[in-house]
């Protein structure tokens, strides 16, 4: 794939809200770094985000929305949040937030929690592809995984080029390093990730934040946390053999009559994208275990093996 370099003037911004709207990845500047960009209302554009950056695991994505009014679709604002919206958005603070029920929102850029990380990005291309796009972008850092954040086009270009659509160039981010993220879905509002906007000035507002890596008791980063879902029945991986009693996962042609099947053209995209509803609908059925066919531990499968090793541990 060629990746369009797009000028940030009005045709730029049409021709990328447009690559977004058809679920294709464009990567974005904000004030902070530069965004890895998809449809956050569409499965199958969250999951090729996953695949684009090559992480080994489903770590959940934040969800940009143009103004706050844009996001309250999703999440539930307490009056905390309301507050910290006021003092700081557009701007670098994440918030953490209870998903709504009904949200139309893809279930993998939450990866398997009942949360979802927002923010409106203090930046005017950001919020004009949002809003052109008319709807919200998912967007982690756009960079592979384990190398530097980007800051710049020409950052994003050395390790994503030729594996996005396009990428809208806005200069340099004024503020070069990620958003603050802090979590306003438990009792206790917590720091989960230090960043641009200053710890203090959100304490001036909440009040001490609890600090989950000096603190035992405070909510623990995604990977480890238990409202990580994951279904209430068994879980068995790589199976290859079945009884009358299982609910079967399947992934490939092939499939036995009633499996769930994640990709039936054995496509790890396609998968990823689908996995999350399908761990719900089985957990819905009637069965007393669930057994999952072996995927290939390559591209996505790494992070959905990943995702289902955890589902069948917890
Ligand atoms: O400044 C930024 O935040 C940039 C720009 C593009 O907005 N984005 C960014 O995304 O840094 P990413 O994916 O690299 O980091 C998102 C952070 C991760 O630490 C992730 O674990 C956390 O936010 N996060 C996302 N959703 C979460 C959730 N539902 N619960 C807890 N943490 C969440
Ligand atoms: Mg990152």
């Amino acid at each position: 794939m060629e990746t369009r370099r797009l000028a940030p003037t009005p045709e730029g911004i049409a021709e990328a809200a447009e690559l977004i709207r058809a679920g294709a990845l464009v990567a974005l500047p904000t004030e902070t770094v530069y965004g890895l960009g998809g449809d956050a209302t569409n499965d199958a554009a969250v999951a090729k985000i996953y695949e684009a950056k090559q992480r080994p695991d489903f770590n959940p994505l934040i969800v940009h929305g143009a103004d706050k009014a844009m996001l309250e679709a999703f999440v539930e604002f307490t009056p905390l949040a309301n507050e910290l919206a006021q003092a700081f958005w557009p701007g670098a603070l994440t918030l953490v937030l209870k998903r709504k029920a009904d949200a139309p929102l893809s279930l993998l850029v939450s990866a398997g929690l009942d949360t979802v990380a927002v923010r409106v990005p203090d930046h005017p291309l950001a919020q004009k592809l949002i809003e052109t796009a008319g709807r919200p972008i998912a967007a982690p850092s756009a960079n592979l995984s384990t190398t530097i954040s980007p800051t710049t086009a020409e950052h994003v270009l050395e390790t994503l080029n030729g594996r996005i659509a396009g990428i809208l160039d806005g200069g340099a981010c004024k503020v070069g390093i990620e958003s603050t993220v802090v979590d306003l879905s438990t009792d206790r509002p917590a720091l989960l990730r230090p960043g641009g906007l200053e710890a203090e000035r959100i304490e001036a507002i909440t009040g001490p934040l609890a600090r989950p890596e000096k603190d035992p008791e405070a909510p623990r980063s995604p990977g480890m946390m238990a409202r990580h879902y994951a279904p209430n029945k068994p879980v068995g991986l790589n199976i290859i053999s079945f009884s009358d009693q299982d609910i079967i996962i399947w992934f490939g042609e092939d499939a036995p009559k009633n499996a769930l099947n994640l990709s039936p053209t054995g496509d790890l995209v396609e998968a990823a994208a689908n996995l999350f509803a399908i761990l719900h609908q089985a957990d819905r059925m009637e069965g007393q275990a669930i057994a999952v066919t072996p995927i290939p531990e390559t591209g996505l499968g790494i992070a959905i093996n990943d995702r289902l090793k955890r589902a069948a541990t917890s």
